[in-house]
C-alpha cells in the first residue's frame, strides 16, 4: 500500500536533496511546539510529500494531521498517520506547504498541484503557516509562475474573459478536476504588482472559487534550501 501511494520522485537528486533538507528543517522546527494534543495542517505537492515522510516518524508525538487533499491525505493514511476532517478540529496548530513562488514579503502563489483552495482554508485555520521551498521558488515579484485560478466549470469562459481584462493570458489546464470537482485556469502573463489587492479582484468575480495568490494572509515563516543549507527568509 504505501509502496503504491507513496510514488518514485521525478526529480533529479539535487531538487529533491532541496526538498527532502527543507523538509526536514520544518519538522526541526516545529517538534518542540508539538504535544499530544497538536493538530497539524499539511500543504500539498512534492515538498510536501517530503514533510509527511519526516512527519511518519514522529506520528505518535502529535494528535492528528488535516490535509490539504485527498493526495496528501491518502500520504499520511498509508505512513498511519491519524488524518482528521478540519470540520472536526476546534483549532490547528500549524501548517507546512510548499509554494509555487515567495516574494520577501512571504506572499505567496500556490496550486501548482491544484489544491490551492483547501491550502488556502487550512492554512487560515491554522494559527501559523511555515512555508517550506527551494531556492528556486524565491522571486522578487510573483508573477513568473502562471497564477492558478479554480473556477466553477460553467463559468470557466466567463472568467477567462474577465482575467484577460485584467490583463492575464488565462490557460486552461484540461484534463484536470480539483478535489472540489471543478477547473483550473493558469493565468500567464499577470503584472502582479499589488498581490493583495488582486487576490481580492480575482475573488470577486462570479464564478471563481479561488486564487492561488496566499497575499492577505502570507506565511509566518519561510524557510529555503539551497546548496548552502536551509534559511529563514
Ligand atoms: C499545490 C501547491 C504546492 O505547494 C506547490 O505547487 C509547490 O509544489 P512542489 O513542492 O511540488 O513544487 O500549491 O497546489
Amino acid at each position: 500500500m504505501i509502496e503504491q501511494i507513496i510514488t518514485a520522485s521525478t526529480f533529479t537528486t539535487d531538487e529533491q536533496e532541496l526538498k527532502q533538507a527543507v523538509a526536514k528543517a520544518a519538522l526541526d522546527l516545529i517538534i518542540p511546539k508539538l504535544n499530544t494534543k497538536s493538530i497539524v495542517g499539511v500543504g500539498t505537492g512534492s515538498t510536501t510529500n517530503c514533510f509527511i515522510d519526516e512527519l511518519a516518524a514522529i506520528k505518535g508525538v502529535f494528535d492528528a494531521a488535516v490535509s490539504s487533499s485527498e493526495a496528501s491525505a491518502a500520504r499520511m493514511r498509508a505512513h498511519g498517520i491519524h488524518v482528521m476532517d478540519l470540520n472536526a478540529t476546534p483549532y490547528v496548530d500549524v501548517y507546512i506547504d510548499g509554494a509555487d513562488e515567495v516574494n520577501p514579503a512571504k506572499q505567496m502563489i500556490k496550486g501548482g498541484g491544484a489544491a490551492l483552495t483547501r491550502e488556502k482554508i487550512v492554512a487560515a485555520a491554522s494559527a501559523e503557516f511555515v512555508c517550506i521551498v527551494d531556492q528556486s521558488k524565491v522571486v522578487p515579484v510573483l508573477g513568473q509562475f502562471p497564477l492558478p485560478v479554480e473556477v466553477i466549470p460553467m463559468a470557466r469562459s466567463f472568467v477567462a474573459r474577465r482575467l484577460v481584462d485584467l490583463g492575464g493570458t488565462p490557460v486552461w489546464r484540461e484534463g484536470t478536476t480539483t478535489d472540489n470537482g471543478n477547473w483550473i485556469l493558469d493565468v500567464h502573463e499577470f503584472m502582479i504588482e499589488d498581490p493583495a489587492a488582486m487576490e481580492i479582484e480575482i475573488n470577486n468575480m462570479p464564478g471563481v472559487v479561488c486564487n492561488g495568490l496566499f497575499a492577505q494572509q502570507s506565511a509566518h515563516v519561510v524557510l529555503v534550501s539551497s546548496s548552502n543549507g536551509v534559511d529563514l527568509l
